[in-house]
């Protein structure tokens, strides 16, 4: 009875630790989706050139419902509201061209994060949530490579 008592304390130990993780990463979530809309906006301000903006719009416009539904996950975990800034100091690129490159990059990790809150995520709902932000953001890598290979 004893031994068993033990065994409840630890499971409930790891899952209190994997819902830690799992805040810890849609917060992390919600800071890159700040700072892209705050990166796409300034690489539209960069070109008057509209095939150019329609594409950065496409990911600009996503990121800002990423941001939300990331919101409404970490409020339905722990009841909290949790609300984070925009940056607003970025880094910064020389050229269009090389804001491009690090996009192509900065979709492909983000695809890789949000895999990782897939997979800790247990709630059907959220679950499709995270599915849908994961294929918009494969949508928005092939976009800044079709965009990549429109500059070059
Ligand atoms: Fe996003
Ligand atoms: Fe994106």
């Amino acid at each position: 009875m004893y031994y068993n008592r033990d065994i409840d304390y630890y499971e409930q130990f790891r899952e209190m630790n994997k819902i830690e993780s799992l805040n810890n990463l849609i917060i992390k979530a919600m800071n890159a989706e700040r700072h892209d809309r705050v990166k796409y906006q300034t690489m539209m301000e960069t070109t008057n050139d509209p095939m150019v903006k329609k594409q950065i719009k496409f990911a600009y416009d996503d990121e800002i419902k990423h941001y939300t539904m990331f919101q409404q996950m970490y409020y339905m975990i722990t009841g909290r509201k949790m609300d984070i800034p925009l940056p607003s100091n970025i880094e910064k690129y020389n050229t269009l061209m090389d804001a491009v490159q690090s996009s192509i990059e900065g979709e492909s990790e983000a695809v890789d994060l949000y895999r990782e809150i897939y997979a800790h995520m247990t709630n059907k709902r959220m679950r499709d949530e995270i599915f849908e932000i994961i294929t918009d953001e494969q949508e928005h890598f092939g976009r800044f490579i079709y965009l990549y290979s429109m500059l070059k």
